[in-house]
């Protein structure tokens, strides 16, 4: 791990993953720090899987308020935290660290998927919901789509036992969540389908259960590009009408651990435009 140059008079912040340097994240936090009168130092390191934890001493050792987590250490922070909160023990995946008797780590994904779709105007509450793909992206939102009152989750997902696997995870005493597709075809028409898929990442299309969409089911995808992501694309070609990529859910998710570090809740709006602006 290469340690930047830090600064006396800021408050020192990092994200770390592998590769790092795609990363956004001080973008937006410098954005929200802005708006906070705050000084701060936010920077990308990158850290190799064999390193984390030491990686972890070292960063809290020089005083690191505050951790984001990216690929691939969301699962191994979530093991090495001693405070986990309850997102992250339900879901096994963390995306924001912080010390203070140990380590403490949370999941601001879900929050910043709910709070992104509730801006784009799609209300959750009574929804039929399906989400596409069973890895660490899709059960990191999980906890907080049902908590937001959906009607129902169907989890479709390439290999079927870990849509399975995903299901029951969840499934006790939450009725919402119906079963894995593993059949291919819908039964009904979706109000909300959600790419959680890595498949974009490469430039891959994910397959879609035949029914799932009609055209005024809201497609959304987790991740983000320049233009339409493949996964949007492939919607809009089956004449999906309303489509959103993940780049809300990213500003959303950074504030929420901005707030958690800094107690300041920043305006996302402004950040939001300028991030679309440079895209
Ligand atoms: P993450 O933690 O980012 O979710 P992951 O645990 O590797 O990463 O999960 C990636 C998800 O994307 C999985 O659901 C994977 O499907 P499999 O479980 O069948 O591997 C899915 N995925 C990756 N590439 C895909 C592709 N080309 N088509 C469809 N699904 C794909």
């Amino acid at each position: 791990m290469h340690l930047p140059h830090l600064l006396a008079d800021a408050s020192f912040c990092a994200v770390i993953g592998h590769p790092i340097a795609h990363s956004k994240s001080p973008f937006i936090h410098r954005q929200f720090a802005e708006q906070a009168g705050l000084a701060l130092q936010y920077e990308r390191i990158d850290v190799h899987p064999d390193e984390l934890p030491s990686a972890l001493e070292t960063l809290r050792a020089v005083g690191c308020r505050g951790l984001n987590v990216t690929l691939p250490h969301k699962a191994a922070v979530a093991a090495l935290a001693v405070h986990p909160s309850a997102r992250v023990a339900a879901t096994g995946a963390a995306n924001t660290l912080w010390w203070d008797d140990g380590l403490h780590a949370d999941n601001t994904d879900g929050r910043g998927l709910v709070r992104d779709l509730t801006q784009w105007g799609c209300e959750l509450a009574g929804q039929k919901v399906l989400m596409l793909g069973a890895g660490g992206a899709a059960a990191g939102v999980i906890p907080d789509l049902l908590a937001a009152g959906i009607a129902g989750l169907w989890i479709w997902n390439r290999t079927a036992a870990r849509a399975a696997a995903l299901c029951a995870r969840f499934s006790p005493g939450k009725a919402q969540i119906l079963a894995p597709v593993d059949d291919s075809v819908m039964p009904q028409a979706m109000d909300l389908v959600i790419n959680a898929t890595s498949a974009g990442v490469v430039g891959e299309v994910t397959a879609l259960p035949a029914g799932a969409l009609a055209p005024q089911t809201a497609c959304y995808d987790m991740f983000y590009a320049d233009g339409a992501t493949p996964f949007l694309s492939h919607c809009q070609a089956l004449g999906a009408r309303q489509c959103r990529d993940g780049l809300g859910m990213l500003v959303e998710q950074a504030a929420v651990s901005f707030e958690r570090w800094h107690g300041y809740r920043p305006d996302t709006a402004p950040v939001l435009a300028a991030l679309s602006a440079r895209q």
